[in-house]
């Protein structure tokens, strides 16, 4: 089978012929990393994590946390040897070749575009619950009640969420006009969660009951449902790390500050995440729900939501840490979390969307994809067709799917890219071991097995219906691949990257 493999000396050539201001240190990556990971997975994914497996999503969050920081790990030898955009795209196509490369782009589109999709609908939820709330918050307004129909697409038995179509389409606007958002705003929305996180942990810790952690794990640890079910879905918490790696063509010794901006960033969000969940679930209690005949009711499903009405329970909210603080009669600081969640969330989508059109882009400049891919808006300077390709299936992803499900599809694809990662960093060991590796991977043969094992773990605990999809997915994939991509890649025609 020819293989293609895109030599990694050509790719890195590529990048130094395009080479971009490298102005990024390690403090600016980890702000990147955080900038990046928290968002609806921590705000929203709470309630849906705790309908699964109950206060037991506490290990789901240490273990979904593990997988991550060992792939982080292998991810930092990958990118500080291979300093370039396009992140597991790239590195795939130096190491396995160009049909699991075309594999791993697919499953990124999976990852960024649906993941933003998942954040705009978790945006939706804090911003609805902050307008039923308005004057709580702000005396001289009225509450705003926006009617279900409008906040929910159809699989949650509604009609269409609204609020989530349009922040994603606003976002595909300010991307279209240049709007990148500068480290200050990086930093400011970063200062923004952690202090509402911060001040979520410090009044709803004091708050915490023993009893609320009995019984722990009502629906058990592996299968479908329980703490293995919940790791999978909120393995969503943590995707966004590798967004570091993404930047390794801007960053100032990249070799040193990679490594640490990517660990760095996992570590604080471990930390926060575990505080947020043990407060959460401690002070008001995380029972999921079940049907009439014992059956677990999925999140994001209309029989949940039939069955929350008239309750006031953590796994029935959609804006949770909002919910726990009003609970706890902090009814205004719940709003300001909300608040917050509105302000920071929307830029964990613009760096989804914006990761998504870099991966296009990069994937158009090998030819494996349309070259009107790489057509650059006259006035703005920026990837205008791709941006907005991008943000219409965002956009409408955003509108018609629940929360947990889109979380779970981009999960899928995350997990794979992972995995590929893990492999390919240790075939590079054996096949280019003389390779200048000022990052590696400690004890690479314990961490990249336990990398490969956790993310098929985590895959195996997705519903049957996400891996059903994946599978479908990559299945079309390679038939686009086949029938386009291979004809058309520069490599195959000796050609240079654009
Ligand atoms: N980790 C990001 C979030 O939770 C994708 O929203």
């Amino acid at each position: 089978m020819d293989l293609r493999i895109k030599p990694l000396d050509q790719i890195l050539a590529t990048a130094e012929k395009k080479a971009l201001h490298r102005s990024l240190g390690a403090f600016d990556l980890m702000m990147l990393g955080v900038g990046a990971i928290i968002g609806t997975g921590i705000f929203v994914l709470t309630a849906e994590a705790a309908q699964k497996a109950g206060p037991s999503m506490m290990v789901s969050f240490v273990i979904a946390g593990f997988v991550c920081a060992v792939t982080a790990l292998c991810y930092a030898e990958m990118a500080s040897m291979i300093p370039v955009s396009g992140s597991a795209y790239t590195y795939s196509y130096a190491v396995l070749g160009e049909l699991i490369a075309w594999v791993v782009g697919w499953a990124l589109i999976l990852e960024y575009t649906i993941a933003a999709a998942a954040v705009a609908v978790g945006w939706s939820g804090y911003i609805a619950g902050l307008l039923r709330n308005l004057h709580e918050l702000v005396p001289f307004m009225s509450n705003v009640n926006i009617p279900d129909a409008w906040v929910n697409g159809p699989a949650s038995g509604g009609i269409m969420n609204v609020p989530a179509l349009l922040i994603a389409l606003l976002i595909t606007w300010l991307l279209v006009v240049g709007t990148k958002e500068s480290a200050r705003v990086t930093s400011v929305l970063v200062c923004i969660k952690i202090v509402a996180l911060t001040g979520f942990v410090f009044l709803a810790l004091p708050a915490m009951h023993a009893s609320h952690f009995v019984p722990f794990a009502p629906n058990g640890y592996v299968g479908k449902v329980g703490v293995g079910a919940a790791a999978a879905s909120i393995f969503f918490a943590y995707v966004g790390f590798d967004a570091v790696s993404t930047a390794a063509e801007e960053t100032k010794n990249p070799h040193r500050n990679i490594p640490i901006g990517l660990v760095g960033s996992l570590v604080i969000c471990t930390v926060f995440y575990l505080l947020v969940a043990a407060g959460a679930i401690g002070s008001i209690g995380a029972q999921p729900l079940s049907g009439a005949h014992g059956e677990l009711l999925q999140p994001g499903s209309p029989e949940l939501a039939a069955a929350c009405k008239g309750l006031k329970e953590l796994v029935c909210s959609k804006e949770p840490l909002a919910f726990v603080l009003r609970e706890l009669h902090w009814p205004n600081v719940g709003n300001l979390i909300g608040l917050a969640a509105g302000l920071a969330l929307p830029s964990v989508i613009l760096m989804m969307i914006y990761g998504q059109t870099r991966v296009f882009f990069t994937m158009a400049r090998d030819g494996l994809l349309p070259r009107v891919f790489t057509h650059i808006h006259q006035k703005y300077r920026t990837p205008h067709v791709v941006t907005i390709f991008t943000g219409v299936f965002v956009s409408l992803f955003a509108a018609l799917f629940p929360v947990g499900v889109l979380a779970d599809i981009s999960n899928s694809g995350t997990l794979f890219a992972f995995l590929v990662v893990s492999v390919g960093v240790m075939m590079l060991r054996v096949r280019d071991p003389g390779r200048k590796r000022s990052f590696r991977t400690p004890a690479i043969w314990v961490m990249g097995p336990l990398a490969v094992i956790g993310c098929l773990f985590l895959f195996s605990q997705l519903s049957g219906y996400t891996e059903t999809l994946f599978i479908s997915w990559a299945a079309i994939g390679l038939v686009f691949y086949a029938s386009y991509g291979r004809r058309k890649s520069h490599l195959a025609h000796g050609e240079p990257s654009e």
